[in-house]
């Protein structure tokens, strides 16, 4: 069905897998395409509850945008590459109303490095190299990494990496906050499996409205508190409120997922 990623359901979670090892995985245009319509698939379909993006093979998450194609690109061609990268993609699984989980496998750099930044948490393999080295190829980052670096890491961090165009390593990487934490390769997606599990135990209403409030308050022009009481507040009166507190009172494990 799908040409460049790869798809898989199980145990609720939706393993989301980009698949050009010749290209180490780099993104170009079909990539960033299929990756929106299976983002769509994962978020309707009601038994998916965490999604896991990663990259086929154990050297490479994602290599970045695809340099071959955008190397001829015009000022316009440029401008539009990036708007749509972002609208489909990158801003996609920033909003997704699950939570994503990129299980970063080897070099994630430029729009690769971006597309793990834009998921809601990042486990590293030991292995994995990250950076954004776009002012190398006289670029600048173009798929919301300059904005999310400086989020995640602090302005004079995220100024350090992209001026220089370097890499670091992935336990650099968990030192600075850029990755929540660094696993061995060949335990990396048992891991992200088993916090998409503890996650999968919690309401997936109350997820999706946290998911919201976060979001908001890196948000210009949006206040994260205002949005926080909102979310708050129509958690109320939900079933999922209801089992929540109910089973608490019961002494038993809520069941938000029958
Ligand atoms: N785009 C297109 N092709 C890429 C690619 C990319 N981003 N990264 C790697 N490849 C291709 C290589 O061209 C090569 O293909 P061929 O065999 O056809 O030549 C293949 O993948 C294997 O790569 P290497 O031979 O280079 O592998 P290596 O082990 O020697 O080096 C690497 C690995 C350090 C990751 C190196 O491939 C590299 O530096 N890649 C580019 C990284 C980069 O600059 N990314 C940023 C892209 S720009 C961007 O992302 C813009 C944006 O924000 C929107």
């Amino acid at each position: 069905m799908f040409e460049n990623i790869s798809l898989e359901v199980a145990n609720h979670i939706g393993v989301l897998t980009i698949n050009r090892p010749k290209q180490l995985n780099a993104l170009n245009k079909l990539t960033i395409q299929e990756a929106n319509s299976a983002l769509k698939e994962l978020a309707t379909d009601q038994s998916v509850g965490v999604v896991i993006i990663t990259g086929v093979g154990d050297k490479a998450f994602v290599a970045g945008a695809d340099i071959k194609e955008f190397a001829d690109f015009s000022i316009a061609e440029g401008g539009a590459l990036a708007q749509q990268g972002q609208a489909l993609l990158f801003d996609l699984v920033a909003h997704f109303p699950k939570p994503i989980i990129a299980a970063v496998n080897g070099f994630a750099l430029g729009g690769g490095l971006e597309l793990a930044m834009s998921a809601h948490i990042r486990i590293a393999s030991s292995n994995a190299k990250m950076g954004l080295p776009e002012v190398s190829l006289g670029v600048i980052p173009g798929y919301g990494g300059t904005q999310r670096l400086a989020e995640l890491v602090g302005k004079g961090k995220a100024n350090e990496l992209i001026f220089t165009a370097g890499m670091i390593s992935a336990d650099e990487a968990y030192r600075c906050g850029l990755v929540n934490s660094v696993v061995e390769q060949d335990e990396l997606m048992d891991t992200a499996k088993k916090m998409a599990s503890k996650i999968l135990r919690n309401s997936p209403m109350a997820i999706r409205s946290a998911i919201k409030a976060v979001n908001a308050g890196y948000t210009s022009g949006v206040n994260g508190y205002e949005v926080e009481i909102e979310e708050f507040a129509k958690c109320f009166g939900t079933p999922e409120f209801k089992e929540g507190t109910t089973a608490f009172l019961e002494k038993r494990k809520a069941n938000f997922r029958e």
